[in-house]
């Protein structure tokens, strides 16, 4: 498992159901049944994110009139491929609806975010939502929360005293690399330190634990979600909050 797996350094790695893709892409798709005109939209990130962009860009195609903010490079450049108009926070900080993936969530919709290593900006764009749908495939919902790292992003400035407290709370730190072997470096410029513990059952207390200086953000992302839509089998469950 990712816990003991020396070749996957410490990259999240999500394990991968054979339904995985069209779970995925069943709860994108449903996601985007929700958008309507005149809609302020948050695009989020990750592999189940992109299900859900494509969607909106062949929506826009056919004329749904709706503006994006990205929450990652990546996102932005997938959804000027597809022609989706753009906006920022700066001209729209109030986000009506956004639509964003999850590596984990529990039934009190807590997740853990930040797989893909957006977890800053996906949280600043859900956190200036009035609504946030999540996205996942079956393989997402643990109770309790856990089965993947917890990501943390950290400014380089700080990272060697974040990684001192995190070790002395036994959360177990590693700084992220890419498949290169060097750090990862976030949209924003940080590291992520993923913190490789097995089980969240307090995420509430974890995520005061993660609070110290360097630290910019958390992947725990706690009452923020209203709905979770998992793809499982041939159809969509709906959690929510
Ligand atoms: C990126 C994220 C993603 O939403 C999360 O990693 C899920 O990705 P995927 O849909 O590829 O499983 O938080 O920072």
């Amino acid at each position: 498992d990712w816990l003991t797996r020396p070749t996957l350094r410490n990259r999240p790695m999500p394990d991968q159901a054979p339904d995985q893709a069209n779970e995925k892409q069943l709860a994108a798709a449903a996601a985007v049944q929700e958008l309507a005109d005149g809609m302020v939209v948050g695009l989020g990130s990750g592999s189940t994110s992109a299900l859900a962009i494509r969607a909106i860009g062949a929506a826009v195609k056919g004329g749904l009139d709706i503006l994006g903010i990205p929450t990652s490079v990546a996102s932005e450049q997938l959804a000027r491929e597809l022609g989706i108009p753009l906006t920022t926070l700066d001209e729209h900080p109030a986000v009506d609806l956004t639509i964003d993936g999850a590596d984990r969530f529990n039934d009190s919709l807590d997740l853990i975010k930040g797989g893909g290593g957006a977890l800053l900006r996906e949280k600043v764009v859900a956190a200036a939502s009035k609504r946030f749908i999540v996205i996942t495939d079956a393989s997402k919902h643990a109770n309790p929360l856990g089965g993947f790292p917890v990501p943390v992003e950290v400014i380089p400035f700080g990272v060697q005293p974040v990684l001192q407290r995190f070790t002395d709370l036994n959360l177990n730190p590693v700084i992220r690399q890419t498949a290169a072997g060097v750090p990862f470096i976030t949209d924003e410029n940080n590291l992520i330190v993923d913190l490789q513990i097995a089980a969240v059952p307090d995420p509430t207390k974890l995520a005061e634990q993660l609070v110290t200086p360097g630290v910019v953000e958390h992947g725990l992302f706690i009452g923020l979600a209203d709905e979770v839509l998992m793809g499982v089998g041939g159809g969509v469950q709906r959690f929510t909050a």
